[in-house]
C-alpha cells in the first residue's frame, strides 16, 4: 500500500507513529524557512510542516523544503512522516486532524497538475458550466464528496430497509417499450429492424406490475428512468427512483412501509425523530389552503378565500371575478407590513404578472384596527372592511396580498408568492424537515388542448373503489387511489394502487381516448397478463436524486448527481449528445432531414 492512513484519520493518539499518506495538494504556504502544506483526500485534510526539523538530517531537511516549494495545487504526492502534536495554541478546530501535524521524512511527487480551472480548495466557485465541464475537478470538492457520500448512505438504508421487509431486487430492461409517464420518450433505433425503435423507460411501471402478476409480491429496484421533458432545478432527463411494488396490500400498507423508510432515513441521516404515521392532506385541501399539490408545510400562511365578500364590493376586478364564478383569495404576512414599501409591492406585482400571468396583485395594510389601507380600500365600505379584517384576522402591522383570478391561476400565483415570502421573511428554520402525504387526487383531468381526458398519475392507476361507478357519468369526480409523499414542498415520490382487472383497464384506456387497436399494440402484453390471475397490487417510486438534494439541504438536483446534464439536457464534459458518422446512421437506416452543424 502506498498509504497507511487517510488524510482525515490522524489524531492525538497517533502521535509518535511513522505514517504514509497520499493525496492532492490542497494548498501550500511558503514562509521562508517553513512550508505549510495541506494534503487532501476524500476523508479530510492533514497539515504537513516542512521545516529544518524535517527528515533525518539538516541536508535532508533542506532537500525536502526545496521539493515542497515545487509543489502546486492538485499535485498528487505521497509522504512518509512522523505524527507530531501541534504546539499549544496551534490546533486547528476546523480540521478533523487539527490536533496534529506531520513532520515529513520522505516526499514523492506521484503526478503533476496543470493550474486547475476548478479549485477544490477554495469555497468560491466558478460558473456551473465550468464546473460541469471539469466535473472530475468539481467532484474533488469536499462539498460534492459529502453530497455523494450522503446519497450513498441513503441508498444503503433503502436497500437494507427493503431487504428487511422482504423486498427482492429485480432488474428490468432499459431497452424496452415506452411506458407513458407523461413525458416524451428517449428512443433508440433498432439496427436489425429498420424503422423500429426501443424506448428508454420513463419508469419500470409496467415491468413491476408484470412481476406482481408473476408472483414476486415485493419488488424493489434502484431504477434509472429517462424522460425527455422540460428541465427544472429538481428534474433531470435521466434520474434514479427507488421503485417498489407490492401485492395483496392496501394503500395504507404501502404508505406505512414508506413512513417507516422515511423515519429511518430521517433518523440515520439527519438525527431527526419523525412522528408516524406521517400526516395526510387531501389534494382538494392542499389546493385550497396552499395552492399546490406538493405544499411546503414548514410554515403556515394558508390561503384564505374572500370570494363571497368580494361579490359585495364595488372594486370592479374583484366583483367581476366573483360573479364569473372565479376566486378572490388572500395570504397574510403577519407582522411584516413594514417590510413592504410601495416600491417592493410594485416589484412583487410585476414578478407575479410575469411568472403567473395574473392581472394584478392587490394588497391591504391596516391604518388602524378597523381601517384598511391601500389604493383600492375606498372601494370597500365599513362593513366590508370589517368582514375582511375579521376573515383574515388582520392586525395592525400585517399585510395581505390578494389575487382575483381563475382557481387554477390563483393557485399558481398564491403558491409562488407564499413560497417566496416564506423564504424571504424567514418564516421557517431551513434546518426543519416536513414530511406529509397528499391523497385523494382526481384520477383524470380534462386536457382542453388535446380535447380528451388524461390520467393525472398514469393510466394504470385504480380509482378509489367507492368512486369507480362515476367513471361513466362524472369522470372529473373520480378520485384515484394514489398518494404522493411530500418533503419540504417537493414531490419526493408518488404511487398508486393499480388496476388489476382487465375490463376496468380497457375501460380506462377508452376514456383516455386510447382506442382498442392502439391499446392492443402498445399495452397488449399488460392486457394479456391481466387475464391470467393478476393479484391486487400497488406501489410507489421515490425520486432518489430529489430526496438526496433535500436531505443534503441543496437547491439543485445536479449537486447530488456525479455526472448530471445541464438544464438544456447536455453533458458539457463529454459533449453528449454528439454527432455520429454517416456509416453509423446508414447501419441504422437513418437519414437526417435537417440538422445544423
Ligand atoms: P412519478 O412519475 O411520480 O411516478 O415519479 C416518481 C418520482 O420520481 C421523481 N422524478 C424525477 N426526479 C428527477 N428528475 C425527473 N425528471 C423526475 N421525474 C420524476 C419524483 C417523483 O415523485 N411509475 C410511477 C411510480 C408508481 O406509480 O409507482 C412514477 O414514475 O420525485
Ligand atoms: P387597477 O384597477 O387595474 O389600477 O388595479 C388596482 C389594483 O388592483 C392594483 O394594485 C392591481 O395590481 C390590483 N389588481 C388588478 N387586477 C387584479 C387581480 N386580478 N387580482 C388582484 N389584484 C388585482
Amino acid at each position: 500500500m502506498l498509504r497507511t492512513h487517510t488524510c482525515g484519520e490522524l489524531r492525538k493518539t497517533h502521535v509518535g507513529q511513522i505514517v504514509k499518506l497520499c493525496g492532492w495538494v490542497d494548498h501550500q504556504r511558503d514562509q521562508g524557512g517553513l512550508v505549510f502544506l495541506w494534503l487532501r483526500d476524500r476523508y479530510g485534510k492533514t497539515q504537513i510542516t516542512f521545516s529544518p526539523e524535517s527528515g533525518n538530517s539538516v541536508e535532508e531537511a533542506q532537500l525536502l523544503l526545496e521539493k515542497a516549494r515545487q509543489l502546486r495545487q492538485e499535485f498528487v504526492i505521497a509522504v512518509e512522516a512522523e505524527v507530531m502534536l501541534r504546539p499549544e495554541g496551534g490546533e486547528n478546530k476546523a480540521l478533523s486532524t487539527g490536533e496534529i501535524e506531520l513532520r515529513p521524512l520522505k516526499l514523492e511527487i506521484l503526478n503533476r497538475s496543470d493550474v486547475p480551472p476548478v479549485q477544490p480548495s477554495i469555497p468560491e466557485l466558478p460558473s456551473e458550466e465550468v464546473r460541469l465541464q471539469y466535473r472530475f475537478l468539481d467532484l474533488r470538492r469536499p462539498e460534492m464528496q459529502r453530497a455523494l457520500e450522503l446519497r450513498h448512505r441513503m441508498i444503503k438504508i433503502m436497500r437494507d430497509y427493503t431487504d428487511e421487509h422482504g423486498f427482492i431486487d429485480v432488474e428490468t430492461p432499459i431497452l424496452g417499450r415506452s411506458t407513458p409517464e407523461g413525458a416524451r420518450d428517449y428512443l433508440v433505433p433498432s439496427r436489425i429492424y429498420p424503422g423500429k425503435f426501443f424506448a428508454l423507460p420513463q419508469s419500470p411501471q409496467l415491468y413491476k406490475q408484470l412481476l406482481m402478476i408473476a408472483g414476486y409480491d415485493r419488488y424493489v429496484q434502484i431504477a434509472r428512468c429517462f424522460r425527455d421533458e422540460d428541465l427544472r432545478a429538481d428534474r433531470q432527463p435521466e434520474f434514479t427512483q427507488l421503485d417498489m411494488e407490492m401485492s395483496f396490500i392496501t394503500m395504507d400498507d404501502i404508505m406505512g412501509i414508506m413512513d417507516g423508510l422515511m423515519a429511518r432515513l430521517a433518523k440515520e441521516i439527519l438525527g431527526l425523530e419523525l412522528t408516524l404515521p406521517l400526516p395526510r392532506i387531501s389534494y382538494q385541501q392542499a389546493m385550497e389552503r396552499y395552492g399546490h399539490d406538493a405544499p411546503d408545510l414548514r410554515f403556515g400562511m394558508e390561503i384564505i378565500d374572500l370570494t363571497d365578500i368580494s361579490s359585495e364590493c364595488s372594486f370592479r376586478v374583484f366583483k367581476e371575478t366573483a360573479d364569473a364564478g372565479n376566486r378572490v383569495r388572500a395570504i397574510v404576512a403577519k407582522g411584516h407590513a413594514e417590510a413592504f414599501s410601495r416600491k417592493r409591492i410594485d416589484e412583487l406585482t410585476t414578478w407575479a404578472q410575469e411568472n403567473f400571468g395574473v392581472k394584478g396583485l392587490a394588497w391591504f395594510k391596516l391604518a388602524d384596527e378597523k381601517t384598511l389601507q391601500s389604493p383600492i380600500a375606498k372601494n370597500f365600505d365599513e362593513t366590508l372592511q370589517a368582514k375582511i379584517i375579521q376573515r383574515l384576522n388582520l392586525n395592525v402591522g400585517d399585510i395581505t396580498f390578494i389575487i382575483a383570478d381563475t382557481f387554477q391561476t390563483s393557485c399558481r400565483a398564491l403558491n409562488g408568492l407564499r413560497r417566496r415570502l416564506g423564504k424571504e421573511l424567514k418564516l421557517y428554520d431551513p434546518q426543519t424537515m416536513h414530511f406529509s402525504w397528499v391523497v385523494d387526487f382526481p384520477m383524470l383531468e380534462y386536457d382542453t388542448e388535446e380535447n380528451r381526458w388524461v390520467a393525472v398519475h398514469h393510466p394504470f392507476t385504480a380509482p378509489i373503489p367507492e368512486d369507480a361507478h362515476l367513471l361513466d357519468t362524472q369522470p372529473q369526480n373520480v378520485r384515484a387511489a394514489a398518494y404522493d409523499i411530500i418533503v419540504n414542498g417537493f414531490e419526493a415520490g408518488g404511487g398508486s394502487i393499480r388496476i388489476h382487472d382487465n375490463a376496468l383497464q380497457q375501460k380506462v384506456f377508452r376514456l383516455l381516448n386510447i382506442d382498442d387497436q392502439t391499446a392492443k399494440e402498445r399495452f397488449g402484453f399488460l392486457l394479456d397478463a391481466l387475464r391470467f390471475g393478476a393479484p391486487p397490487h400497488g406501489g410507489i417510486a421515490l425520486g432518489v436524486d430529489r430526496l438526496a438534494m433535500i436531505f443534503a439541504g441543496l437547491d439543485s438536483i445536479r449537486d447530488v448527481i456525479a455526472f448530471p446534464k445541464t438544464a438544456k439536457a447536455t453533458d458539457l464534459m463529454t459533449g453528449a449528445p454528439g454527432e455520429v458518422d454517416e456509416k453509423q446512421l446508414g447501419e441504422l437506416n437513418i437519414q437526417l432531414t435537417k440538422h445544423e452543424k
